[in-house]
């Protein structure tokens, strides 16, 4: 069984798609695949099911990502443990993890380089302009700061970061949301601009907060982070709500994460993150828990 991590963009989304560096966590939660080497190519995920020419988006990202491996057709089947379209990097493990499978019964092709070129095939088909953070993030796992001009760099994590997610909204699509900041840009350019700059700076500091475990300041920026992707339209009454629920009870920061329009919010939580998961629970928001191990930069479920 093949296996990917899903992620969570603790500061930077959308500005990474600009050229700005952004900060993303993997979590353990993600996806599981195993392949076949069979004709024609045929990809089951959960209940759906693609065939190689059906037409469907799937396929066709299924194709691209066939296509960039040349290894011939395969059976894939998935299993996705993440909510899709929450802004949680469910479609970048999937492919992540679609790749790794296929390279696993090829054991000489593999290389993380192959699995990152063909799951940026399968991501260009349903997102147009990704940053690439995604399929970084659930290749690799860690905490990492990305930009699209250098890639991967790990961030050492001086103080353990605990984490809660809640699903504030229902599903957006990141294309769209994307798309939606590029007419900005076309229309207002210079105030989005000044916006995407100021996301690149709480970014730099966000960093050094993490590197120096200043909790209480990373929170600060997070919630800095939020008030500038609202005023890029991006947030939602939901995400807004959800934000003041984790504030109310302790969180340090909150926002939303990923492409927003609604989905999942991030909360920081100041240690023990049940104060944070009862306050969602009880404002009827699914919710789960997450923690990113000091200096490793590892993975905790
Ligand atoms: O919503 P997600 O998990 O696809 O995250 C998107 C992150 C963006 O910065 C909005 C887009 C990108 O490609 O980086």
């Amino acid at each position: 069984m093949a296996q990917a991590n899903g992620k969570i963009i603790l500061l930077g989304e959308h500005a990474v798609v600009h050229g700005f560096d952004a900060i993303a966590v993997g979590i353990e939660r993600g996806a599981r695949a195993h392949a076949q080497v069979a004709a024609p190519a045929r990809l089951q995920l959960g209940h759906l099911s693609a065939v190689a020419g059906d037409g469907s988006e799937l396929s066709t990202a299924y194709e691209a990502l066939l296509t960039e491996l040349a290894l011939g057709p395969h059976h894939v089947q998935v299993e996705l443990e993440l909510p899709p379209g929450a802004g949680l990097g469910a479609s970048a493990a999937l492919g992540v993890v679609i790749a790794r499978a296929v390279l696993e019964l090829h054991p000489r092709a593999g290389s993380s380089a192959r699995v990152l070129a063909a799951a940026g095939a399968w991501e260009r088909v349903f997102h147009g302009n990704p940053s690439g953070i995604d399929v970084a993030a659930a290749e690799r796992g860690g905490c990492l700061l990305f930009s699209r001009s250098q890639g991967v760099r790990v961030i050492p994590v001086a103080r353990e970061l605990s984490l809660v997610v809640a699903l504030a909204g229902a599903p957006a699509s990141t294309r769209q949301m994307v798309e939606q900041v590029q007419q900005q840009l076309d229309t207002r350019g210079e105030i989005v601009q000044k916006t995407l700059e100021a996301i690149g700076a709480l970014v730099v500091n966000a960093r050094l907060c993490i590197e120096s475990g200043d909790l209480p300041g990373l929170g600060q920026l997070m919630n800095l982070n939020q008030m500038l992707l609202a005023g890029l339209f991006l947030s939602t009454e939901g995400i807004e709500r959800a934000c003041a629920v984790a504030r109310a009870a302790g969180a340090l920061g909150a926002k939303l994460t990923g492409a927003g329009g609604g989905g999942a919010v991030v909360a920081l939580s100041a240690g023990d993150p049940e104060s944070l998961l009862s306050a969602f629970h009880a404002a009827g928001l699914p919710c789960f828990a997450t923690r990113v191990l000091p200096s490793s930069g590892g993975l905790a479920p």
